[in-house]
């Protein structure tokens, strides 16, 4: 099967082409936030504006024609509804005309799905990090089981927003990352409950003392609190499920200093760690593609009229094939 998929749930407009579990074209654009953060209908427009594009680049990059596709996968949820919209349409337009079947894919599961190929681990404790998401979760039976989340706001939710107070650009955690360069650490709220975690003090407290403290101490000690908070709850899940396999995965993977930090985890409970390239773990279409051609190799097409879009899917209410 060759199957297309279409992930729009952001500022990342990406279409992968997945065959046999092998991603054959993995193509991107990405909404240029500045300084503002994103604003949900101009961030469609942008994904409207280039989605044609960038479906051409895919379809040429695999080689093939898009009447040789057998299949469509969309990011149903969660994600912004106007930049949601935009990949359905698109999904369920490339669907009714070649004539073939359509999966609605939910984005965390693209995610951890793609992350278990690349890493080649079966059972892993998954630590997902992204901008609207932090989890901690472990599969049982058809499902993922959450073991510990955020009470309030996603870690890149957190690095985002504190460097748009910071006026940094673009507003983004990798430009925290980058501040955080030779930075000393000062004390800052640690907030872990069991498993479950809580980012808006620490945020909080940080932007407090912009401008008052040294930018690169402030963005090096809240980079290595909210990481040192994920490392603790990650540490007290592998105790609690005996796992011997541990993947981060979602955009916040991207960060050198958390793999760094999640493989000192892993390797103290002889564990074995894994994560995806970095171009898998920012949002990509190639995931969407990956799940949805497991849904439909188990039958799990949906009919188009049913194809519907879900702002806040909940990744552990999600049937894993
Ligand atoms: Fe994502």
């Amino acid at each position: 099967m060759r199957i297309i998929g279409i992930e729009s749930s952001a500022h990342t407009l990406g279409i992968g082409i997945v065959s046999s579990g092998k991603v054959l074209a993995n193509k991107k654009l990405m909404y240029d936030v500045g300084t503002t953060g994103m604003i949900p209908n101009k961030v469609a427009e942008f994904h409207i504006g280039n989605i044609s594009t960038v479906i051409k680049a895919a379809v040429e990059g695999a080689g093939i024609r898009i009447t040789d596709i057998d299949g469509v996968g969309y990011t149903r949820g969660p994600g912004l509804g106007p930049c949601l919209s935009v990949g359905q349409l698109a999904a369920k337009t490339i669907a009714a005309t070649i004539g073939v079947p359509i999966a609605p894919v939910n984005h965390g599961i693209g995610h951890i799905e793609i992350a278990k190929a690349f890493s080649h681990t079966k059972d892993p404790l998954v630590i997902y990090v992204s901008g609207g998401n932090s989890q901690i979760l472990k599969r049982h039976g058809r499902r993922y089981r959450v073991l510990g989340e955020t009470f309030d706001i996603g870690i890149g939710n957190m690095f985002d927003s504190f460097a748009r107070k910071l006026k940094l650009s673009p507003a983004w955690g990798s430009t925290v990352e980058k501040k955080a360069k030779g930075g000393r650490y000062m004390a800052m709220p640690f907030t872990v409950k069991g498993m479950d975690f809580s980012f808006t003090g620490l945020q909080t407290h940080a932007a407090k003392l912009a401008g008052k403290a040294s930018e690169n101490d402030v963005c090096f000690s809240l980079r290595e609190t909210a990481f040192a908070m994920v490392c603790e709850a990650a540490e007290r899940a592998i105790l609690l499920t005996n796992s011997r396999e541990l993947i981060v995965c979602g955009g916040v993977a991207q960060s050198a200093r958390l793999q760094e930090m999640l493989h000192d985890v892993a390797r103290e409970h002889r564990v074995r760690f894994g994560f995806a390239p970095n171009e898998y773990n920012a949002d990509n279409g190639a995931m969407i593609a990956y799940v949805a051609e497991r849904m439909l190799q188990n039958g799990a097409d949906t009919p188009l009229n049913e194809c519907d879009i879900e702002q806040r899917y909940r990744l552990e209410n999600v049937v894993v094939y």
